[in-house]
């Protein structure tokens, strides 16, 4: 009878530690689970830094991209440095008809001018092209 008892404790007690570890799987499992989407998560929706940083600078004025984007090569002025100048009469005279030539030279770059196609938005880059036509003496 004694014998019996303890036996049946035993068997509670063997089936309560069976829950526990069970519960206990079940906890990792979900934190796995976790993990699991939120690195899928992140894959499928990137935080996209041009985005982000267009939300916090909508600013296209031509006038401070082209500081931003130009000027340590061609001047704040626009008159030159480690770039051409780009206010001279003949190089205005090159582009006095349209912003075309321009916003082509600012997207696709030159020989030792970084290409702005993808930093900036076509927006932008027109904008400069604007206010590049602006710097003529
Ligand atoms: C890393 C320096 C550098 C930066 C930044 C730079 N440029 Fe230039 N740029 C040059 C050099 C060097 C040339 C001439 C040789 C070449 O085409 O690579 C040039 C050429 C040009 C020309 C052609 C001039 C001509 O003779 O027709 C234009 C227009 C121009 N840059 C505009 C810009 C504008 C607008 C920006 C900003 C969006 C810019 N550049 C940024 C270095 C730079």
């Amino acid at each position: 009878m004694r014998a019996c008892k303890e036996n049946e404790l035993q068997t509670t007690r063997r089936s309560r530690a069976r829950t526990q570890l069970m519960i206990r799987k079940i906890k990792v499992l979900t934190l796995f689970c976790f993990i699991v989407l939120t690195a899928i998560l992140a894959n499928v929706f990137p935080p996209n830094a041009k985005g982000n940083t267009a939300n916090i600078q909508k600013d296209v004025s031509g006038a401070t991209l082209f500081a931003n984007n130009c000027a340590r090569c061609h001047g704040g002025d626009g008159k030159g440095g480690k770039g051409p100048d780009l206010a001279s009469e003949k190089r205005q005279a090159k582009w006095k008809e349209s912003d075309e030539k321009l916003v082509k030279k600012i997207t696709k770059g030159g020989f030792f001018m970084p290409s702005f196609g993808k930093k900036l938005e076509p927006a932008e880059i027109k904008a400069i092209a604007a206010y590049v036509r602006t710097l003529k003496q």
